[in-house]
């Protein structure tokens, strides 16, 4: 049994192992986690991390939501492959749809490598769509991340189960409208208060490439 339960400090150390497993050209620093985790339990918090810890007490998944004046930011989401295809990403995903729709968002963006299929088959189970594209988005590969975005994020949930094991909504057929073309750079802009701290990795990597 797989239990979800609010990050703690304590969770830095293995999130980072599954971290550098799994984003093996972007991973985040502890630096980044700490930050982040500073922004959550208190009154006006605008960060919610998650872990989910397997019966031996092990992380075998994490999920992070940044939320706004309104919008929010999937800032990450990471399963332990030993659990792909179980359902934990869903639950992960549902999860912050929940803390987005407490935030009172109308709406929920993120980015997503252009080759990450099996993510961007997960968002889009949930209605996520695509608006466009930051080009040289992760670094230092320079691979291009499709933005996606999802409105109402309570309807999107209307269809989740609210059982122990918060299955997956009823699939969405796949939307034929393309995506958009480029975005604007992921440059200083007022977007940046918003911006997730991947983006803001990513560029911080560019500044010193
Ligand atoms: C993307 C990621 C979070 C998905 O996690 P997951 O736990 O495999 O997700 P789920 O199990 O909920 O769904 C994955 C698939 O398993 C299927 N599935 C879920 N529960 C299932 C079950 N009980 N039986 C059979 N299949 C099931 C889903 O339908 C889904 O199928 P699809 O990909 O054909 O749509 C995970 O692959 C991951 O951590 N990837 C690396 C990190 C990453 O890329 N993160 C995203 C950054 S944007």
């Amino acid at each position: 049994m797989i239990l979800l339960r609010a990050m703690r400090w304590w969770d830095i150390a293995p999130v980072l192992e599954l971290e550098r497993r799994l984003f093996p050209e972007d991973a985040w620093s502890p630096g980044m986690f700490w930050s982040e985790l500073a922004d959550t339990r208190h009154p006006r918090a605008t960060r919610w991390y998650t872990v989910a810890e397997d019966a031996d007490g092990r992380v075998a998944g994490y999920a992070g939501l940044m939320a706004v004046a309104g919008e929010a930011d999937v800032q990450t989401i990471a399963v332990d492959e030993r659990h792909w295809g179980s359902g934990l990403g869903t639950r992960l995903l549902i999860r912050l749809l929940r803390q987005a729709v407490e935030a009172e968002c109308e709406g929920v963006l993120l980015e997503v490598r252009v080759d990450n299929d099996r993510a961007q088959r997960l968002y889009r189970r949930f209605g996520f769509e695509p608006v466009g594209f930051r080009r040289n988005y992760y670094q230092p590969s320079g691979t291009d991340a499709l933005v996606m975005r999802l409105d109402h994020p309570a309807d999107a949930l209307a269809g989740a189960s609210a059982g122990p094991a918060e299955a997956a909504p009823e699939a969405d057929p796949p939307k034929p409208t393309p995506p958009k073309p480029t975005l604007p750079p992921a440059a200083p802009t007022p977007r940046a208060e918003t911006m997730n701290a991947r983006a803001l990795q990513a560029r911080a990597l560019n500044v010193g490439a």
